[in-house]
């Protein structure tokens, strides 16, 4: 029941935000090697909302979606007080997807905060300005712990407070534990659960 309401909500806000997001997306039909690589599919935007609100962010907050997909999340992310947000995603056709929702979605001087890059998630390299990582269960395996390497590359060349929002967490939760720099500090229980984790320098372990 929760689920439909959920679906409704996302329809009836999509219309309000004149985005295009909604629906499966196989990443077989997206891209050649998908080992590792999950399917498209958009955040619920009630959860999202939810969430993202009672983060707190202010203008110094730089927000990254991990697998952007069509852009749900970052036009979401885009009305918080961002200083910056981030996406990308495996699939070009997802890409220009999301390009078109920014662009009827949001007016100049707001998209401007926003960039799109084209990029396999073994490849990118996080900012040190990155706060906020949001995941919503884009990959899993290698894929997985390439990236979480480079979360603690991060925070080692630039130690900082980083919160990762963690959407259906399934996969990650099997790993979890040999990230003792991450301390769950909130969890919700929406169609899938969510957990806000808080990531320390502090606690990473020392470099050989
Ligand atoms: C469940 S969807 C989430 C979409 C979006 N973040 C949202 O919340 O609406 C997962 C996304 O991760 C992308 N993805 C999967 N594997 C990836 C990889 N190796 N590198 C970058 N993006 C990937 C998929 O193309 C898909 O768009």
């Amino acid at each position: 029941m929760r689920v439909a309401v959920d679906r409704v909500a996302d329809a009836v806000f999509e219309r309000l935000l004149r985005i295009r997001s909604g629906g499966l997306v196989p990443i077989e039909s997206l891209v050649r090697q998908w080992e590792g690589c999950h399917d498209y599919f958009p955040s619920s935007i009630r959860a999202f909302n939810r969430v993202l609100r009672e983060l707190n962010v202010t203008g110094d907050d730089v927000f990254v979606d991990y697998g952007c997909g069509m852009g749900r999340a970052l036009v979401l992310a885009s009305r918080l007080p961002f200083g910056r947000l981030i996406g990308f995603d495996v699939s070009h056709e997802l890409l220009q997807a999301a390009r078109a929702n920014i662009q009827r979605a949001l007016p100049a001087g707001t998209r401007e905060r926003i960039t799109l890059a084209h990029c396999d998630a073994r490849a990118f390299r996080l900012p040190e300005t990155a706060s906020v990582l949001y995941f919503y269960n884009p990959f899993h395996g290698d894929i997985l712990q390439a990236v979480f390497a480079d979360i603690e590359r991060s925070l080692r060349q630039r130690p900082r407070p980083v919160r990762i929002v963690f959407n259906n967490p399934a996969h990650f939760q099997l790993v979890e534990a040999e990230y003792g720099w991450l301390r769950r500090s909130r969890e919700y229980r929406f169609e899938y659960p969510i957990v806000v984790y808080e990531a320390s320098a502090a606690r990473l372990p020392s470099a050989e």
